[in-house]
């Protein structure tokens, strides 16, 4: 399969998401370093539909429970009066916010729910879960240590980011 046939196929299982507005309001939130939130849950997203579809396992939830993890919509590194540590809290949050706007599946959820595990319970219980879990630790290292300009920009992603100046 050739590059645009991938990033096609990717569209396709995030296609009604990607473009809500209240998705793309994750853009507003620094995740790490000088990645937003959006961009972020994009590449751990599409890593992730990327080795599920390697490993002959299910791409449109891992692509979708990608994109949707970490959709706390708040900046965490404010406390503003949230409860508990961001760290243990946000997968539930993220999980709250996606099932009042999206329907998912119970892979979804679950990759959703479980991907900061160990910090919190319960344990992934699906194999795109534990895809998700990895792609989710490499991303957020790569971001932190500032690899990202390498590993994300410029990258065939940017058409599906910015579909008004890419496509
Ligand atoms: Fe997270
Ligand atoms: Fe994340």
């Amino acid at each position: 399969m050739f590059q645009n046939e991938i990033k096609d196929a990717y569209h396709d299982c995030v296609q009604d998401l990607i473009h809500q507005p209240v998705v793309r309001s994750m853009d507003q939130y620094i995740q790490h370093g000088d990645v937003d939130c959006f961009e972020h849950s994009l590449f751990v997203s599409y890593y992730s539909f990327l080795i599920c579809r390697k490993l002959g396992l299910d791409t449109r939830s891992a692509a979708r429970g990608g994109l949707l993890h970490d959709f706390f919509l708040y900046d965490w590194h404010e406390k503003s009066g949230r409860k508990g540590l961001h760290g243990f809290t946000h997968p539930k949050t993220a999980l709250e916010n996606a099932r009042r706007h999206f329907e998912l599946n119970e892979t979804e959820q679950n990759i959703i729910r479980t991907h900061m595990w160990p910090l919190g319970l319960p344990v992934p219980l699906y194999p795109e879960a534990w895809v998700v879990w990895m792609v989710d630790k490499c991303c957020t290292f790569a971001e932190v240590a500032g690899w990202c300009r390498t590993l994300y920009r410029p990258h065939p992603l940017v058409p599906i980011m910015n579909p008004v100046k890419g496509r």
